[in-house]
């Protein structure tokens, strides 16, 4: 098949692409570095056009940490609804009938729930921290149903967790939270800090997702006759709370200082996890990869980033 990766060569992206072509499928990675912006009608208009591609994996996007996306909410939301009506503008006119495939974050689920379950998607408002972000991806779901009921263009979406792996920013200011912390440790340990201090009690629970997995649910979907009108969750429905997390990490880069949890920052809600009631229906025999095995492979990986 023919596939367009928008954000082709970010985090996930280049994950996705890179999965796609294994399983030898003609890859198109497309963002701001090859010329291809979200924001502009004619452009995408044009390079849809010529790509024709049978599905599209829609990974660009303008995010960043929960501070980012406050700090500037109204760039948020205008960037990323201009680049998802750009993009599904484009391809009613220029493409006959793609498949496209969304990931949303899970911050999109109402603030208060702890299992985050499909059906409830709606029911109630995002968090605050997240107002922006999360708001723009349930557009993102109102805009791929419009344009199924007129114009019968397929979506796909997923709602995923936090995810960690190779391929991310080696800033820790603007990585996702796994990394960030493996980041930090062995900036620590290198530095030969005594003490490595985590916000806040270390036991909220949240649900992590190896970023190649995620690539290999795309894989799967991509085969996938039918659309799926309502989102579905990549879902283990079940967590580990950052202290858990820490400790992995501690071990596995060999830091010998303690961990230290300072508890006058706020905790947020004490667990968040994906129901994987509806994955399981779809993607029944798929086997995540084991934490402690992902985040080996992201300490490697960010060893040789720092170091090189
Ligand atoms: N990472 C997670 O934990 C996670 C979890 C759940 C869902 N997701 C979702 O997965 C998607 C990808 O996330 P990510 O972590 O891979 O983000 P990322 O690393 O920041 O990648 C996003 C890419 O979008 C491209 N982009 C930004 N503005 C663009 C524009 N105007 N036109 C074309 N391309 C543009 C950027 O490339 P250029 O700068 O070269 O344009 C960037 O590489 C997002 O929708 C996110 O919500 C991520």
């Amino acid at each position: 098949m023919r596939i367009a990766v928008t954000g082709g060569f970010g985090f996930v992206g280049s994950s996705v692409v890179s999965e796609l072509a294994d399983k030898g499928h003609k890859t198109f990675p497309l963002s701001r570095r090859n010329g291809f912006d979200l924001t502009e009608p004619e452009t995408v208009r044009k390079k849809i056009g010529e790509i024709v591609p049978d599905v599209i994996v829609n990974c660009a996007a303008h995010g960043g940490s929960l501070h980012y996306v406050s700090e500037f909410a109204a760039d948020v939301v205008n960037d990323n609804l201009r680049m998802t009506l750009t993009l599904y503008k484009a391809v009613c006119g220029a493409c006959p009938s793609p498949l496209i495939i969304n990931p949303l974050s899970n911050c999109s689920y109402p603030g208060e729930s702890g299992i985050q379950r499909e059906e409830e998607w709606w029911n109630g408002p995002v968090h605050p921290s997240v107002w922006s972000y999360g708001n723009i991806k349930r557009m993102l779901g109102v805009v791929s149903d419009c344009y199924r009921m007129q114009y019968g263009i397929r979506s796909m979406n997923f709602l995923i967790p936090n995810a960690y792996g190779p391929g991310d920013s080696k800033d820790p200011n603007r990585t996702h939270a796994l990394n960030g912390m493996i980041i930090r440790m062995l900036q620590a340990k290198k530095k030969g800090d005594t003490q490595f201090v985590i916000w806040g009690t270390g036991k909220p629970v949240r649900e992590w997702i190896f970023v190649r997995d995620i690539a290999r649910v795309f894989a799967i979907a991509v085969d996938e006759k039918q659309e799926r009108t309502l989102p579905v969750n990549i879902a283990q429905a079940s967590g580990s709370s950052i202290g858990e997390i820490a400790v992995i990490i501690k071990r596995l880069t060999g830091y010998e200082g303690d961990l230290v949890y300072d508890t006058s920052y706020q905790d947020g809600a004490p667990e968040k996890v994906l129901d994987d009631s509806r994955f399981r229906e779809l993607f029944g025999d798929f086997r995540f990869t084991p934490l402690e095995d992902g985040i080996r492979e992201t300490i490697s990986y960010y060893r040789g980033v720092l170091e090189g």
